[in-house]
């Protein structure tokens, strides 16, 4: 596996402006049109949630090759557990655990912010959503690209009650609680994590580089061994 670089950025702390582009995503509502592939993803999710009738859901969004989507649904077989990522061929490579899928995983083609959308929406709600290694967008100029400077953000206090983000990034961790805050008023827990299996390819990768890996939550962290 490649050597892993640490993540290198010019801005130091937090972003100068987190707080005020924070407060206003939160007073003004993500309402960007829905792409339709993100809605046909939704629907095909509709239909699979009412056929296996499972008695809970977990989101992982940014899946990737949605290694941590097999490895929870295996761990969890009552659950249902959605693994969204918009890269069709990360969806589609050819990997172990691809070809292995319980039947209570559903990987789908789709952008996060119009498939949250329409969960909330609809009323929808998982257990527990993690956003595991998101793009960091270390530039500062990139603040809004970050999840949490991402005007969809205010949507995730209605998506799950329970969220876990990991980064190798601490910043982005430490950004992400802040803006958590500001959303929910709950502080959350940051914390050097040290998952004894990786959960996902991009911790593998990390880890093997000799990288930190950070994690922010509220409730207890995932461990899957
Ligand atoms: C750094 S990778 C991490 C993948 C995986 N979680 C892991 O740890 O191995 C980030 C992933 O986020 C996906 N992604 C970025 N923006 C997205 C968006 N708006 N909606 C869905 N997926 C997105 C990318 O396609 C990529 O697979």
């Amino acid at each position: 596996m490649n050597q892993s670089r640490e993540i290198s950025s010019s801005q130091q702390g937090l972003h100068e402006h987190l707080e005020s582009i924070v407060l206003k995503h939160m007073a003004h509502p993500f309402q960007k049109p829905v792409q339709l592939h993100n809605q046909q993803a939704f629907e095909a999710f509709l239909q699979v949630k009412q056929r296996l009738n499972l008695e809970g859901m977990l989101l992982d969004s940014c899946c990737g090759t949605g290694l941590s989507s097999y490895r929870l649904a295996c761990a969890n077989p009552n659950k249902l557990v959605v693994g969204l990522d918009q890269s069709q061929s990360r969806l589609t490579r050819d990997t172990e655990h691809l070809h292995n899928l319980p039947a209570n995983c559903l990987l789908l083609r789709a952008n996060c912010e119009d498939f949250w959308r329409l969960c909330v929406e609809h009323g929808i709600t998982f257990d527990k959503h993690s956003i595991l290694y998101p793009n960091p967008y270390p530039k500062a100029k990139h603040f809004q690209r970050r999840w949490h400077g991402h005007a969809a953000f205010p949507l995730l206090n209605a998506l799950a009650p329970v969220i876990e983000v990991r980064s190798n990034w601490l910043i982005y961790i430490e950004e992400f609680a802040a803006a958590w805050q500001l959303l929910t008023g709950q502080k959350g827990t940051t914390a050097e994590i040290h998952p004894r299996k990786a959960l996902t390819l991009f911790e593998k990768k990390y880890a093997a580089s000799g990288q930190a890996l950070w994690g922010f939550g509220n409730g207890a962290f995932y461990t899957i061994d």
